[in-house]
């Protein structure tokens, strides 16, 4: 039964909907899919929303027709590509063999089902019966090319979220070059909306900035081949009154780790317009005769009570279907990494110290960050060669990590997997492996290069190499880390013609990754990481529950960042320690107590030398593990409200 989508094939109207919310659009003139509705569910949708049709100076009218009323420039729709006499950014844009990029998208059919279609190769909202939701796919085809467009609309039962991805097919005969393919484009009709972002910097990342949308495009972006500290693939669209409690929201987060866009085009008549999707810079896809491309998934959201009921369906979708391993409803352990506290100074017998105070305070998990492997006392060498530095550690990191185990503790590792140094055995054995253009320098970036993880064997490599260290260690936790962006992209695996699939490939290598050390060992808890904060994404989270929120773990820098973060993720994900004071970053002093309260909000942990601290202030941290240990289910997995602001609390 079709309870969740509803077809009226008089009117040609589709309703998505479900408790909450309704997102309505029909088929017009020319086969145009046109936009009418998105908000607080409608019970019947009886053909009230339909648009004026007014003859509009100068905006084209369908070709062969003589009606000036109807222009694809100024009618909502659900999806344009070049041409079409839009002028609007278009979601779609595709070089054909002439060189022309004109399309004629049509409505062609549409097929309604049960469940939700896995996104091969690509993280997603999930299903657990086929019950909970429905997907719509709506196929659009351009008869010229023989392009087709499946528009994804999944609608959850009883999550306030619809999900939209698309897929293009080339039933042509001819080679084509997709240019953009954008994964959602959303049109509203006479609104004032802000735009409500998450922009940022290393140590300083998603800091909420709200603005009011006005004349023009702006894009929101990344294409550093991360979704990255700089703007977080995330954007909520908010009526100018809206407020954490009332008034209307429209979120969208993005479920891709790679250079991402948010186009927010407010048009000549006042309409709004949003085109997401993997950013057109460094992008083109060819597309054979007979090939197929799926675009990563958008998540969106509508809500009539502000900011608060939003972020509540992120983090009930991010909690209950990203996020996949047994590690969904656990509560997460206490942990004390040795980063802030030794940096790359330790040997094992310093380490043993942290770890038998860690035990002695209740602490149940030891990170071991980066310097354990190869000869990695600094930043300028090792990375790719996952094996021991037995210098630090006589009876190997399996030794150390049964050490730990013996005490009770879990045992969790750093990982960078998609590195390598010039000073490595990886890059001696393998220089080819590094992203690089032939003739030109490659430009370091802490010292350090990355993987093509475009090539099959570079995944395969790390995977095995990965693989032993975690049997070895009887390995609990990795922390993935990835401290640089990529300059000079480039794969030796494609000709000149494809070489601007490549960032896109590499996420698809990342994510072959995780996804079969996830497989593998379903018994370990990832953290991403990229340099603190600089991978915070919902692709992300299908892969590893939590993630570092950012280098800066000074504890006024953080609830600003945790604030941030909030908007769209949950706190369970958010990696947050208590660090020494004056801290590291910033300098700044903050009482142990203060340090704990923020840090209480995410996966809490310590971040210091345990053994610095007082014998007062050791009684005070068996305190807080204890107070976490009982709360931390609630602080977790509870539903999560912002009272008020930072600034103004
Ligand atoms: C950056 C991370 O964000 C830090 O926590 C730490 O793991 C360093 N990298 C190690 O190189």
């Amino acid at each position: 039964m079709n309870d969740l989508i509803e077809f009226d094939s008089k009117r040609q109207v589709f309703h998505l909907h479900n408790g909450n919310i309704s997102y309505i659009f029909s088929v017009e003139e020319g086969g145009t899919l046109c936009h009418l509705y998105f908000g607080r569910r409608v019970q019947k949708y009886h053909g009230e929303l339909k648009y004026p049709r007014v003859d509009r100076g100068f905006s084209g009218n369908l070709p062969g027709s003589l009606d000036r009323t109807f222009s694809r420039d100024t009618l909502p729709k659900e999806y344009s590509g070049a041409g079409e006499m839009d002028y609007h950014t278009p979601a779609t844009i595709v070089r054909q063999e002439n060189g022309s990029n004109a399309l004629m998208l049509k409505y062609k059919n549409y097929k309604i089902e049960d469940g939700k279609p896995k996104l091969e190769g690509l993280p997603a909202a999930y299903v657990e019966n086929e019950k909970e939701a429905q997907t719509l796919t709506i196929t659009l085809e351009d008869e010229l090319t023989g392009l087709e467009y499946d528009l994804l609309y999944t609608v959850y039962r009883e999550v306030s979220i619809i999900t939209r991805s698309v897929k293009v097919r080339n039933t042509g005969k001819k080679t084509v070059f997709l240019e953009k393919v954008a994964s959602l484009q959303l049109d509203f009709v006479d609104r004032d909306f802000d735009s409500i972002c998450l922009p940022g910097a290393h140590a300083n990342e998603r800091h909420l900035e709200r603005s009011s949308v006005g004349y023009g495009i702006q894009k929101f972006g990344s294409i550093r081949g991360t979704s990255s500290h700089q703007m977080n693939p995330f954007l909520a669209l908010a009526d100018r009154k809206t407020d954490e409690f009332s008034g209307d929201v429209y979120g969208f987060a993005f479920a891709y780790s790679g250079n991402h866009s948010f186009e927010v085009e407010k048009d000549q008549i006042d309409q709004t317009h949003l085109v997401i999707g993997i950013n057109d810079y460094n992008f083109s896809w060819k597309l054979d005769a007979g090939s197929e491309f799926q675009t990563p998934e958008v998540l969106m959201t509508y809500s009539d009570q502000g900011l608060n009921k939003m972020s509540q369906a992120f983090h009930e979708i991010i909690r209950e279907r990203i996020v996949r391993s047994k590690f969904k409803h656990a509560d997460r352990p206490i942990l004390v990494n040795n980063w802030e506290a030794t940096y790359f100074d330790f040997n094992e017998e310093k380490l043993k110290t942290i770890v038998d105070e860690a035990e002695n305070l209740g602490i149940e998990m030891f990170v071991l960050d980066d310097g354990w492997f190869g000869h990695r006392d600094n930043d300028l060498t090792s990375l790719g060669d996952w094996f021991v530095d037995q210098k630090k550690f006589l009876n190997g990191v399996g030794g150390f990590a049964s050490r730990v185990h013996k005490l009770g503790m879990k045992f969790g590792l750093w990982f960078e997997p998609e590195m390598i140094s010039i000073d490595s055995k990886l890059y001696e054995d393998h220089p080819d492996w590094m992203i690089q253009t032939k003739g030109r320098l490659a430009t370091p970036a802490r010292h350090q290069f990355v993987l093509d993880m475009a090539r099959q064997e570079v995944v395969d490599d790390i995977f095995n190499k990965i693989s032993a260290v975690i049997k070895d260690t009887k390995l609990d936790y990795i922390k993935w880390d990835m401290n640089r962006t990529i300059t000079e992209a480039f794969t030796a695996t494609l000709p000149a013609n494809r070489q601007q699939e490549f960032a896109h490939r590499y996420i698809l290598g990342v994510y072959q990754l995780y996804e079969r050390l996830t497989q593998a060992f379903p018994s370990v808890l990832f953290e991403s990481c990229a340099s603190g904060g600089g991978r915070f994404d919902l692709g992300m989270m299908y892969y590893a529950p939590q993630a570092w929120c950012s280098d800066d773990t000074d504890a006024v820098e953080r609830i600003y960042i945790q604030d941030g973060t909030s908007y769209g993720y949950i706190p369970s994900m958010w990696g947050a320690h208590v660090s020494a004071v004056p801290n590291d970053q910033v300098g700044r002093v903050t009482s142990l107590d203060t340090r704990a309260k923020v840090a209480y909000f995410g996966a809490f942990g310590y971040e210091l030398d345990l053994n610095e601290l007082s014998e007062e202030e050791q009684e005070t941290v068996k305190e807080q593990v204890a107070f976490y240990k009982q709360q931390r289910h609630l602080f977790q997995h509870g539903t999560f409200y912002r009272i008020d602001s930072p600034d103004t609390a």
